[in-house]
């Protein structure tokens, strides 16, 4: 029987009976599985990455899980030699190839050993003061000198940004950099098109640099039309920062890109590379990827479906205020009478071999109430929900209608 929900019945029984672990501190000291799972979970709470060698379902990272296809790693494995022989190319022709697959002159092109190389280029070298919105993406904040870095906090609990005031704080800070991440990590929402045009007219009056974040622009409704890439010419204090791990699904290769019309930034951010920053492995990947254009579309649809169903299904959990995404993970925050997010997190791991983000480390009102779930497949999306559900409500989700009118935030 299949419920309106999408959820298997058998799936529900087998998760209660899969999820057997019971909460009380007693038997956590005499379970040794449970011990183990707990230390396990400690340990990747530490961790960046390198997940894939320990058994769990990984909800935190937020990769495009059907990129690249077969036909690139067949590729990739007959040239293993050659790859791991010589030196890979170097700034010059990585520009190129990235211009080939986004169609821009590689002159506006700087490609980073993924966007975080570049991130810590432009945090720690160039800015002199940076003003980035709170919640974001911990990195710019983190690579940036202390005293150096004005956060500008989002308002709860919308999370959007108001562009005047971002503009108003930054010429009150006297920044010569300003970030905005669209859709937003963890947030997942995108910020308008207009209002990104409006700030940059407000931020050129002040002299000042944006850097727009689009890691995540390929999972939105429209991404050409959402994205600024075809309109860089037009801005000379645009910059765009994209890393090319989550929508490309290639977070072991490190590849990200900055593409800015502002020549005097780029040869700065440029100048900040070591002659070598790729490996033969990204360039590889880079030389074929104008041959997978199709599939890359076709595989962000697919996450936009996934996604989406998941959405619908986390929105049945009682309680749950679930925020409507735009890119491929899913922020939602936790009802007062469920337990804290590091809590949610951890049980989940513990019962479930399931790895969700809580968001206590970000930097944002009430940290501890909120989450940030990856989309996986519909499958393992299902699974999540059940499991979370029974967290969160101490009931299964509600085997009802699908609700559309819940709140927008
Ligand atoms: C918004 C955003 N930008 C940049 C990065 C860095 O990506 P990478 O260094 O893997 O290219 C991340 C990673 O999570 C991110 O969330």
């Amino acid at each position: 029987m299949v419920a309106e929900v999408g959820v298997e019945l058998s799936d529900i029984e087998a998760i209660q009976q899969f999820s057997t672990t019971p909460r009380g501190n007693e038997v956590i000291m005499t379970n040794p599985e449970f011990a183990a799972r707990e230390q396990q979970y400690e340990m990747l709470a530490t961790q960046h990455g390198g997940y894939w060698q320990h058994e769990f379902i990984d909800h935190a990272y937020l990769y495009n899980l059907y990129f690249p296809p077969q036909r690139f790693f067949d590729q990739i494995t007959s040239q293993l030699r050659e790859l791991v022989l010589n030196y890979p190319v170097a700034q010059g022709v990585l520009a190129e190839m990235v211009g080939e697959l986004i169609d821009q002159l590689p002159e506006r092109i700087v490609v980073g050993n993924g966007a975080a190389e570049l991130i810590k280029i432009v945090s720690s070298h160039i800015a002199n003061t940076l003003i980035v919105p709170v919640p974001s993406f911990n990195e710019y904040v983190n690579a940036a000198p202390a005293g150096k870095v004005v956060e500008f906090n989002l308002d709860a609990p919308s999370f959007h940004l108001d562009v005047d005031k971002f503009a108003a704080a930054a010429a009150r800070c006297q920044a010569d950099v300003a970030v905005v991440v669209t859709p937003n990590n963890p947030t997942s929402l995108l910020v308008p098109k207009a209002d990104l045009v409006r700030l940059l007219g407000k931020l050129a009056e002040i002299d000042c640099m944006l850097i727009i974040d689009e890691s995540f622009i390929d999972f939105t409704e429209e991404p050409e039309q959402t994205t600024l890439e075809s309109d860089i010419a037009q801005y000379s204090n645009l910059a765009i920062f994209k890393s090319m791990s989550k929508a490309y699904g290639i977070c072991g290769l490190r590849i990200g890109y900055m593409l800015s019309a502002n020549t005097a930034f780029t040869d700065k951010v440029r100048q900040g590379l070591s002659i070598w920053n790729l490996n033969g492995f990204a360039e590889a990947f880079l030389r074929h990827a104008p041959e997978y254009r199709d599939e890359f579309k076709v595989s962000c649809t697919k996450v936009k479906a996934d996604r989406d169903l998941f959405y619908q299904d986390l929105c049945t959990i009682k309680g749950l205020s679930v925020y409507k995404p735009d890119a491929n993970f899913i922020f939602c925050r936790l009802p007062a009478n469920a337990p804290t997010g590091p809590e949610v997190a951890r049980q989940l791991f513990i019962d479930q071999h399931i790895y969700i983000k809580h968001c206590a480390g970000k930097t944002m009102p009430d940290r501890s109430r909120y989450l940030r779930i990856a989309s996986r497949s519909a499958d393992e999306n299902k699974r999540l929900v059940i499991a979370l559900a029974k967290i969160v409500a101490v009931e299964m989700p509600e085997i009802v209608p699908h609700v559309f009118d819940r709140k927008r935030f």
